[in-house]
């Protein structure tokens, strides 16, 4: 039904319009965010697999408000996550989406998760509250989300790969080992190495090997990547990959992180630092804040200072570049000099 003039003419007069109906959309995003975060937590989309009755739900899920539940179940079937019929629930089409994609569900853990919390802390954090804990609390969803990028990361390891036919490649931090593998199938004729100072994580890249049958062309160094000779890692490396490390490090220490990788670099050995950086747009400035208030000092370079950071460390820069359009991900090229 279309408005009367009158009508209108009251609604702009009542207040700022605009911003009226820009905070009902974005309450609104963050109710379908919140929505699908918790029908994965609370464990209702993957009980759901089976199409059950509310009854059958609540006794899978331990459940004793069956009142509460049925109108869960609405706001779900409004969301388009859950369909019901015949007084059975399953998923909707939607709802088997998100259940099947990791990085779908990694997105809304995180974005309905520590990146709100952040916001809802933060006045308590400014009057010297406690620092947070995020990067150590949910280290398994950042790395989980952090695969959404794989492909731009792993063309640009194609393209290096390329370019520098590495014999030994060298992947610092490496996490649950994706990239590395990735390194290695990009250059056939490598054989690789994987540092990462997480024990668990360092687990995880083993068993990447082994599942892509490459741990005879690898191995994974559980240790701290500063201060490591080429002989720990099996000598001199042509190509060596930093991903999503650098704003880890407090600012001041990078140069010595960058220089004490240039020491397993043979000469003219390419480091490739790739990395959110930033830069002036939302997302770049809000996880910007969200490292700053963990412990630890952590925020992101932008990409002139990854690159200032490299030529002290002695490298040379050959090239910074933005992998995909409007996100901060970067990629800064750079080689040890002959
Ligand atoms: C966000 S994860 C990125 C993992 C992987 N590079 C990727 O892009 O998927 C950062 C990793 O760096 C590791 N790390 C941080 N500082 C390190 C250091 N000094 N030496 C070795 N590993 C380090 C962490 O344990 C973590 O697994």
């Amino acid at each position: 039904m279309a408005l009367k003039v009158r009508t209108v003419a009251r609604l702009v007069r009542a207040g700022h319009v605009r911003e009226r109906l820009r905070a009902v959309r974005d309450g609104q995003a963050g109710l379908r965010a919140g929505t699908v975060r918790s029908a994965l937590g609370t464990g209702v989309l993957a009980a759901l697999r089976p199409g059950r009755t509310t009854a059958e739900l609540a006794a899978e899920l331990a459940v004793t408000d069956h009142v509460l539940l049925e109108a869960y179940l609405r706001t779900l079937e409004a969301a388009h996550l859950v369909r019901t019929a015949g007084g059975r629930h399953r998923l909707a089409r939607r709802g088997r989406a998100v259940l099947g994609d990791d990085v779908v569900r990694a997105a809304y853990e995180s974005f309905a998760g520590y990146h709100t919390d952040l916001y809802r802390d933060l006045g308590h954090q400014l009057r010297g509250g406690p620092a947070r804990d995020d990067v150590v609390r949910h280290g398994d969803v950042i790395a989980r989300l952090s695969r959404a990028f794989e492909p731009l990361v792993h063309d640009t390891l194609e393209s290096a790969a390329a370019t520098t036919r590495p014999r030994h490649v060298l992947d610092v931090g490496c996490g649950d080992g994706t990239n590395l593998v990735h390194m290695l199938r990009a250059a056939p004729a490598s054989r690789g190495t994987g540092v990462e100072i997480d024990p668990a994580a360092a687990a995880l890249a083993e068993q990447a090997l082994h599942r892509a049958r490459l741990e005879d062309r690898a191995h994974v160094l559980t240790a701290d990547a500063r201060g490591l000779a080429p002989r720990q890692i099996g000598g001199e490396v042509d190509l060596a990959l930093l991903a999503n490390v650098i704003y880890y490090v407090p600012a001041r220490d990078r140069p010595a992180l960058l220089r004490d990788i240039g020491a397993l670099l043979a000469p003219r050995g390419t480091l490739l630092v790739v990395s959110t950086m930033a830069d002036r747009s939302v997302f770049s400035r809000h996880f910007d804040l969200l490292l700053r208030a963990q412990a630890g000092e952590m925020s992101l370079p932008t990409p002139e200072e990854v690159a200032r950071d490299l030529r002290t460390a002695g490298f040379d820069v050959m090239g910074v570049r933005r992998l995909a359009r409007g996100d901060p991900l970067h990629a800064v090229t750079a080689r040890r000099p002959a």
